[in-house]
């Protein structure tokens, strides 16, 4: 009796495990984003040399839909809007962008609400064209500028209220941006927040090797998420994407 229904629950276990494997693109998918990039260096070394090639300009930071800044930058704010000021939330005193590029979204984001900003990201000319031109007068209130690939990237801790990564989580491995994520809650401030905004696949994980980067479905940033101790506190879609484009989240996180 009791061999039969052992034989009846493995069987049911393997039935209900093939069923997953076959139906949720989770399942099936996830183990590939590590496979897909071919190699955690070249992964790394192919989306360095993109970046050289890219030119310091808003242009080049919105991969040649500038006219997707704006429409951009309206969400990005009102989404801030949720989280800051106000009795339990997030404070205004310092945010730290990653992954900023030449300071699009510090520029028209975070500094009309921070008191300071910090910026970080790999390609030291991106830094050095934000700080003497693109960020004019406002440039005096960046703090630091961090040079560095967020993998390698520890950020003070307990320093920032809210903390910006926008299309470069996209860039690091599962491992690494679990990792990165769990070292940007160890900067955050009481109430502090940390924002997520990439494109999400509408299916399963690819990789774009022009730019290196991994376009993930919701489902699987959620499994890196949960890898961490944070907490999504709020998702929503970028409205004003075409259809004809990947879908644009924001995802809150504390
Ligand atoms: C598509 S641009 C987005 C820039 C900015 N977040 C924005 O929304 O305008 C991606 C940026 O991520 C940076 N980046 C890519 N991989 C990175 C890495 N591993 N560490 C730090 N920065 C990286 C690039 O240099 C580039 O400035």
């Amino acid at each position: 009796m009791s061999f039969v229904l052992h034989n009846c629950i493995r069987n049911d276990f393997f039935v209900s495990y093939l069923f997953l494997l076959e139906k949720i693109p989770l399942v099936k998918l996830y183990a590939l984003t590590s496979e897909v990039i071919d190699g955690e260096k070249q992964f790394y070394v192919r989306a360095q040399h993109f970046y050289q090639n890219v030119p310091a300009t808003e242009e080049g930071m919105m991969g040649d839909f500038l006219e997707l800044s704006e429409v951009d930058i309206e969400g990005s704010r009102e989404f801030l809007k949720k989280f800051v000021g106000g009795p339990g939330k997030a404070g205004t005193a310092c945010a730290l962008d990653c992954g900023c590029g030449i300071g699009r979204v510090s520029k028209n984001v975070l500094l009309p609400v921070f008191e300071k900003v910090e910026m970080a990201d790999m390609m030291e000319n991106f830094l050095i064209h934000a700080h003497e031109h693109y960020l004019g007068d406002d440039a005096d209130r960046v703090e630091t500028y961090y040079c560095y690939s967020l993998q390698d990237l520890t950020p003070p801790v307990k320093k920032y209220d809210v903390i910006w990564i926008q299309w470069v989580a996209c860039h690091l491995t599962d491992k690494d941006l679990s990792l990165f994520l769990t070292r940007c809650k160890a900067s955050l401030k009481l109430n502090g927040v940390i924002i997520l905004k990439d494109n999400m696949a509408r299916e399963g994980c690819r990789l774009d090797p022009d730019d290196s980067s991994l376009i993930r479905h919701m489902d699987i940033v959620k499994s890196i998420i949960h890898k961490t101790d944070l907490e999504i506190i709020c998702t929503q879609k970028q409205e004003g994407i075409p259809e004809s484009f990947v879908p644009v989240w924001m995802i809150a996180l504390k």
